[in-house]
């Protein structure tokens, strides 16, 4: 035990946490290929492929070094594509592949270390996005081990498939940072063409079979799923038989597929959780979270779900029955389980009136009001939805009532409400994230003197400058792999980076130093925990390294961790506790106390 100021931290206490949740596993599925089951896990400590037979029997890893991301497998074929970083974590990848059956992992193509993004596969074929220093580009690479570069386009954009002549993707490619239109590559004429049904919608994620493109849009005003004919130029929109899907009335979809008998089916998403639909008809599951794709095979569909703070479980539902069978389980300890409080979900206005979507996770072992933590989720084009998170998990087991806002800027909510950050990053979404703080303490959550403030990525940056802008509402802070100069991050980043910039500052140059930390630090109040991966080439560490210095030269309150050999994703349980451990030793010693 340590000794702090103002009582005893107890080390041992954070660790049996830790120890406990890094032992959940993460599940989610990928396909089918050649009839086994391709799932991701964290089930071993690092994230690896892992296949299974069709009733969850059987179940094998793939890989053994840490992937960092994988294609859907194609069901005629019994490989599995993966990309690994091979540069200890600059994010520079190379593809390989696998037998889903067992066996040694291959090298695909001898490409040049490069950021790689955005995948398809067709059995035989990979397209995908690559990032250098200099460009971004569309490259096909085979399993015969031949590869090329087909075309630099430098934009933000992501190759989603492959079939036949096309290669199909998505990005913002008419140069407006707050659209999104579809390319359609044809292998055959080398043509790249872009796509839009109406100039100024949003369409994305397009997925090709028998030559439609199938992919979602809001042209017409909601996010809907249409068919494209490149050959005619027709476009249809998606009417299914069962009407359980427009009752439901997603905002948004994660994943949609046709099964082998090409029935249409999409996992929609509404207020953080989402629901899997076949032909439109709800197929009955769990609240929660739907993670990765779902399998349709023998009558059956399997799925992997989890919640806030309900651990991921691989379901299988039959569909004539509609009984459901728990095929690989997930355990929490008692101790762990009995620490979980409610999960609820709220909207709150912010200081303009716009309503601001939230989960927040209660903890049973800490009064209300108590010791709360604002968690700022990073992106910032993601969220917090009502799915496993071992950063949360960790912080409600150690008694913290946790307030996560999907402040403007986040998905999940409709792109009206995703590019209200464009142009105005560290300005609306910093408030949302003070009005946050304010809900929790006006409704009697958050004790008024001891809020946190923490995050990582884009959410490490809004730690920062929430500490630099407003000291006076947080007890301390804790920045993972923050952004403090975006100048100076620009000036370090690769090219797609350089274009994630510009999309979400829409061009505006001026406001680079305006909403760099770095320019607060001299306001900065209370304790300050810094956690910085050494090698991460998406928020890099030389800036954070200066901010340290003024912080040291200004004789602040703070304490900084760089992580060795570790880069901006965490792939490795291990490095889940170098990065939670500190944070978690800092909170329970400068909030709770
Ligand atoms: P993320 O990291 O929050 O993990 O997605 C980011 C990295 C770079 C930028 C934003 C977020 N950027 O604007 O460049």
């Amino acid at each position: 035990m340590i000794c702090g100021v103002l009582g005893m931290v107890e080390i041992s206490r954070i660790v049996g946490i830790l120890e406990s949740l890094i032992r959940i596993p993460t599940y989610s599925i990928l396909g089918l290929a050649d009839e086994r089951i391709v799932y991701l896990s964290t089930l071993e400590g690092v994230l690896s492929l892992w296949s299974m037979d069709k009733n969850g029997g059987d179940r094998k890893r793939l890989t053994i070094e840490p992937i960092n991301g994988a294609t859907l497998p194609k069901p005629w074929s019994p490989y599995v594509v993966f990309i690994r970083d091979v540069t200890r974590g600059q994010e520079l990848h190379r593809v390989f592949y696998v037998d889903a059956r067992g066996g040694e992992e291959k090298l695909l193509a001898d490409t040049p270390p490069m950021r790689i993004f955005g995948l398809g596969f067709d059995g035989s074929r990979v397209a995908f996005t690559g990032a250098t220093a200099r460009d971004v580009a569309i490259y096909l690479a085979k399993l015969d081990g031949s590869w090329e570069k087909l075309r630099v386009v430098d934009k933000l954009m992501f190759v989603t498939d492959i079939e036949g002549k096309y290669i199909v993707g998505f990005g913002n490619l008419r140069g407006d940072p707050r659209t999104f239109e579809l390319f359609i590559y044809d292998l055959d004429t080398n043509e790249f063409k872009m796509y839009t049904p109406k100039p100024g919608s949003q369409n994305k994620a397009p997925i090709i079979r028998n030559g439609k493109i199938l992919f979602e849009s809001n042209y017409e005003g909601k996010n809907r799923l249409y068919l494209y004919d490149p050959e005619t130029g027709a476009l249809e929109k998606l009417v299914f038989k069962h009407d359980d899907y427009e009752k439901y009335d997603p905002v948004e979809h994660d994943v949609y597929g046709w099964t082998n008998d090409g029935i249409l089916w999409a996992v929609g998403k509404k207020n953080g959780r989402s629901k899997l639909f076949l032909d439109g008809k709800l197929i009955p599951l769990p609240e929660g979270t739907i993670h990765g794709h779902p399998v349709f095979t023998d009558g059956k569909v399997l799925v992997a779900i989890s919640g806030l703070l309900k651990p991921p479980e691989i379901l299988e539902v039959d569909l004539e029955k509609n009984n459901t069978r728990v095929v690989v389980e997930n355990r929490l300890p008692e101790f762990i389980e009995e620490s979980f409080g409610e999960v609820r979900f709220v909207k709150y206005k912010s200081f303009d009136g716009l309503e601001i979507p939230m989960y927040v996770a209660l903890s049973n072992t800490s009064p209300k009001p108590g010791p709360s933590i604002v968690y700022v989720h990073g992106g910032p084009w993601s969220e917090v939805r009502d799915v496993w998170s071992i950063m949360i998990a960790s912080l409600v087991a150690m008694g913290y009532h946790v307030l996560a806002p999907n402040f403007r800027g986040s998905t999940g909510y409709g792109d009206e409400f995703r590019v209200l950050d464009i142009g105005d990053p560290g300005g609306g979404d910093l408030e949302d994230i003070v009005y946050a703080a304010k809900w929790g303490v006006n409704n009697k959550i958050a004790s008024q003197d001891k809020i946190a403030v923490m995050g990582y990525s884009y959410g490490g940056y809004m730690t920062y400058l929430a500490m630099g802008k407003y000291p006076d509402i947080w007890k301390c802070g804790v920045a993972g792999a923050g952004i403090v100069d975006w100048e100076e991050m620009y000036g370090l980043s690769d090219a797609i980076f350089k274009q994630f910039i510009e999309v979400l500052f829409a061009g505006k140059k001026e406001l680079l130093r305006e909403r760099s930390p770095i320019i607060y630090v001299d306001n900065v109040k209370k304790p300050l925990c810094i956690i910085h991966p050494q090698n991460d080439t998406r928020t890099p560490l030389k800036p954070v390294l200066k901010y340290i210095e003024k912080l040291l030269d200004k004789n602040k309150t703070f304490e900084a961790h760089i992580i060795p050999d570790m880069g901006h994703v965490i792939i490795k349980m291990e490095d889940a506790v170098k990065i939670l451990l500190p944070a978690l030793i800092f909170l329970e010693k400068y909030l709770k106390q």
